[in-house]
């Protein structure tokens, strides 16, 4: 961005070539270095500064490092195994390292509320685009990242045993670190057949 612009209007070849060459990293991929505490605010920042109509802020985030994924993926486990004693082992394993495959993971947390302005649908949609702002940003940084929900993200029980009140949701547990392969391409959408051109 040169010294005298407000602010970067014309995204320069670098951002366009990102955008259309990103590929998500399964979590197994990603290594330390993740971002340290001053990156991640920056990307946390990055994230947030998203369209939110009506200013209503439905999102915050939970961050997991270090020895704390581990205890919060066995809390998972725990609640998994209340639940459902007879799971295969593998399957208890699978949650309890859940939060520890990438160095670094943040939980996007979708608080939309009622509001007699905003439909709910809208502040969805927004915590969608901080979730991907995150993993942009983190690529844009130099790192990978990947957007997965799971069986956490969708029980309650789960979700409470991470600190969720009962009215939010989770948007996505987002995994971040240096990634040790580049995934091949997968099929992407035929973007003509998407697009119609209206003509009255
Ligand atoms: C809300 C949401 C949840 C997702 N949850 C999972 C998941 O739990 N497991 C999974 O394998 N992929 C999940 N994905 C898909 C991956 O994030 C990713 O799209 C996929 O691996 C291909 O990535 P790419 O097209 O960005 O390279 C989810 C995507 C979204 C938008």
């Amino acid at each position: 961005m040169p010294d005298n612009a407000v602010f970067a209007t014309t995204p320069g070849p670098d951002l366009l070539t990102l955008l259309e060459t990103r590929r998500s990293v399964p979590p197994v991929s990603l290594v330390e270095p993740a971002p340290g505490p001053d990156d991640l605010m920056r990307l946390l920042t990055i994230a947030s500064r998203v369209p939110d109509h009506g200013r209503m802020v439905p999102w915050r985030f939970v961050v997991f490092r270090g020895e704390a994924r581990t205890a919060a993926g066995e809390r998972l486990a725990a609640v998994h195994r209340s639940k459902d004693p007879e799971a295969p082992d593998a399957m208890g394993k699978k949650i309890a390292t859940s939060l520890s495959r990438a160095p670094l993971v943040v939980a996007v947390v979708d608080r939309t509320a009622p509001s007699p302005k905003i439909p709910e649908w809208e502040q969805h949609l927004c915590v969608g685009a901080v979730c991907m702002n995150l993993v942009t940003a983190a690529n844009a940084m130099g790192f990978a990242a990947v957007w997965l929900t799971g069986w956490a993200a969708g029980d309650a029980d789960a979700r409470a045993a991470l600190g969720l009140a009962p009215e939010e949701s989770l948007a996505g547990f987002i995994h971040i670190g240096t990634p040790t392969e580049r995934p091949a391409e997968r099929p992407r959408p035929d973007v003509p057949s998407l697009v119609t051109h209206w003509v009255g």
